[in-house]
């Protein structure tokens, strides 16, 4: 068990049928929370609660697709009505970019990634604040990138949504503070996934699902504004988005110049 052992007794995790989701969720379990597992694989959520229980750990399967906001919102809040009230919402689902045949800035190539990272991520950790702010307790966590700190030419559909998730976090936590509930921004570098084993570049620090799961909820009862990792990753990123304009365009260079 980690060092948040018993930290929390509900969680919700969006996202937990594969990669991050899973593994973080079945930290969780491990530390003694009941997990509550939502995506749209039915059958991967099942898999995974499977892999929980035999461990002696307790899960719930939610299956659920979090652009349907409406939907989701109103599923969360009858979840948190049911079981007690959600220690913990941690709004992980998330996606890259389709780059199949598609020019990085058309609609269809960012879509998807808008509506879930951004709309779906929001809806996530929003559907039980206000029930949150009344019992005085509870944590929102939503599972950014580093991609969201400076611009990365030919992936504006990924970074921006991430961005505004990061904004949204950070605006949801002053907002927050003395009601007892916290709101921290996760942005992990790269983590070998279903996500990045599509990436035909260099992914430079990368980690398992498991090491990083462990990096965000051994950091989590601290209560951080944010849990960036690797540092190596996190300082790059966050020096070149303080660069003036006219050195970054140069590091950086254009999507073109990439081609
Ligand atoms: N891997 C990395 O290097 C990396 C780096 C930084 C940040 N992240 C972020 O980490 C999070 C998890 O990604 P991952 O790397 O673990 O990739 P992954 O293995 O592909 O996991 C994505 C998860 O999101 C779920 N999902 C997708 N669409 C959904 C929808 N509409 N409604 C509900 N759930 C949905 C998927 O389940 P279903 O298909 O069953 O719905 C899956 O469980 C993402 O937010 C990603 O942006 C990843």
């Amino acid at each position: 068990m980690g060092s948040s052992e018993g930290a929390y007794r509900t969680a919700l995790v969006t996202g937990g049928s594969s990669g991050i989701g899973q593994a973080l969720a079945e930290r969780l379990a491990a530390d003694g929370a009941l997990v509550v597992l939502a995506a749209r694989r039915a059958e991967r959520l099942h898999a995974v609660a499977e892999g929980i229980e035999a461990a002696g750990g307790r899960a719930r399967v939610e299956p659920m697709d979090v652009t349907e906001t409406t939907a989701a919102v109103a599923r969360i809040r009858a979840l948190d009505a049911e079981l007690g009230g959600f220690d913990l919402v941690v709004a992980n689902a998330g996606v890259g970019m389709k780059h199949k045949g598609l020019p990085s800035y058309a609609w269809e190539a960012m879509a998807e990634a808008c509506h879930l990272n951004f709309c779906g991520a929001a809806a996530t950790l929003t559907a039980v604040l206000p029930q949150m702010v009344e019992r005085g307790r509870g944590h929102v966590v939503g599972i950014s990138s580093i991609a969201s700190f400076a611009p990365i030419p030919g992936r504006g559909g990924y970074c921006a949504p991430k961005a505004g998730l990061s904004m949204l976090l950070e605006c949801l936590r002053l907002e927050l503070a003395g009601t007892g509930v916290h709101a921290t921004a996760v942005h992990p570098g790269f983590v070998r996934t279903a996500m990045t084993a599509k990436s035909e570049g260099a992914l430079p620090f990368v980690m398992d699902p498991p090491t990083a799961a462990a990096r965000i909820v051994d950091a989590l009862p601290a209560f951080p504004a944010a849990i960036d990792f690797p540092w190596q990753l996190a300082a790059a990123a966050r020096l070149g988005a303080a660069l003036p304009r006219s050195v970054r365009d140069r590091v950086m260079g254009t999507a073109a110049a990439r081609r």
